[in-house]
């Protein structure tokens, strides 16, 4: 039986920072507002030239080197995101794989927000038990500063741009694979968080309306309320389902939107301050991006070593939520 091991992390953050108080001289805001009812203090903010590949590239190249393999080992990447470099095509995973260097190899992009890092790390462990591939590189990358509105206070205040990646790879032994992941939807809620612009179900008014609508629009608070009730029942169905007491989680790795949901979300699994992974302090909210650039920061900080087990969660636009078990599992 082959299974699929969690290898290595890597992260990217633009250097730029935008603060509370850079922000509210922006909009109606100030910074104690956000600070209370987000947890957020400052995201990044991508260069004008530096676009969503930019960014990922930097985090998977950090995340190769890492894994201890070669490049060219590498036969799978796939990229989560909702600001790609075009809408449509090229796809933002072959971009990668050309500035990596690497050819006849499989890449595509994702769309499932900020449920994105999850949903393409079930695809890597599929491809990889299936035999299809052996080395999975997996990027969540977002520049989402180009789709932000920043007249609009609900949103502008919440999101960043950065990037993740891991490199998934094929093992025969057990211990040290992925255990679960879970994925899901449901298209009933998707007016609460949408860019409703820009596609083929857009209304094409006029040239400036639709770039305008081109934007994020969220309905915050309702999104807040089904994010809790989603997001814990993940957790506590994938925990039983997998016969896990929260006990043995070493890092619970949320995504993080808003400090509230975190620890709404901890609070109902009993789990303590020490196993919770909070980074929304300092880059906001990165959609799919914000995983994996949280499970950097604790590799980096030295907090995570081999064989811990890190429980994910994640819920987005679409509605899209999931969660997975995953030891770390790094080759040395
Ligand atoms: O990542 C994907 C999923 N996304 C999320 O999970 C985000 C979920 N939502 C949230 O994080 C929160 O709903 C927000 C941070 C977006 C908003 O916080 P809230 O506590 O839900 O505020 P609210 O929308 O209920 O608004 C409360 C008040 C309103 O004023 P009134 O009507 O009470 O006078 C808003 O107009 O706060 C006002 N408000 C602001 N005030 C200062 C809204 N945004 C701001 C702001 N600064 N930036």
């Amino acid at each position: 039986m082959v299974y699929a091991a969690f290898r290595s992390i890597g992260a990217y953050a633009p250097k730029k920072i935008l603060s509370n108080e850079e922000l509210s001289t922006m909009v109606d805001t100030t910074d104690e507002w956000i600070t209370k009812r987000t947890g957020i203090k400052e995201r990044r903010i991508a260069a004008d030239n530096e676009y969503t590949s930019d960014l990922g590239i930097y985090a998977a190249e950090l995340a190769i080197e890492r894994s201890g393999l070669n490049k060219d080992e590498i036969d799978m990447i796939v990229c989560a995101t909702i600001s790609p470099d075009y809408f449509c095509m090229p796809s933002t995973a072959t971009i990668i794989s050309t500035k990596l260097g690497l050819k006849n190899i499989t890449a595509f992009d994702i769309s499932a927000a900020c449920t994105g890092f999850v949903y393409i790390l079930s695809i890597a462990k599929a491809f990889i038990e299936s035999g299809m591939k052996k080395n999975v590189l997996i990027i969540g990358a977002e520049k989402l500063s180009s789709i932000t509105d920043y007249s609009d206070r609900g949103t502008c205040i919440l999101f960043g741009d950065g990037a993740g990646a891991a490199v998934i790879s094929a093992t025969d032994n057990k211990d040290e694979a992925i255990i679960d992941v879970h994925t899901g939807a449901d298209g009933a809620y998707a007016d609460l968080l949408m860019t409703p612009n820009g596609g083929s179900g857009s209304a094409h008014d006029s040239l400036d309306q639709e770039a305008a609508n081109c934007f994020m629009q969220m309905k915050g608070n309702e999104t807040f309320k089904v994010a809790v009730r989603t997001l814990t029942k993940d957790v506590v169905e994938i925990l039983n389902e997998n016969n896990i007491n929260s006990e043995s989680i070493k890092h619970f790795i949320p995504h993080q939107a808003n400090y509230r949901i975190i620890k709404a979300v901890g609070d109902a699994l009993k789990l303590r301050e020490d196993q919770v992974v909070l980074t929304v302090e300092k880059y906001g909210n990165t959609s799919g991006a914000s995983i994996p650039m949280a499970i950097n920061d604790i590799y980096e900080q030295g907090r995570l070593k081999k064989g811990e087990l890190m429980l994910l969660d994640a819920f987005g636009g679409g509605l899209t939520w999931g969660s997975a078990l995953v030891p770390f599992s790094p080759l040395k």
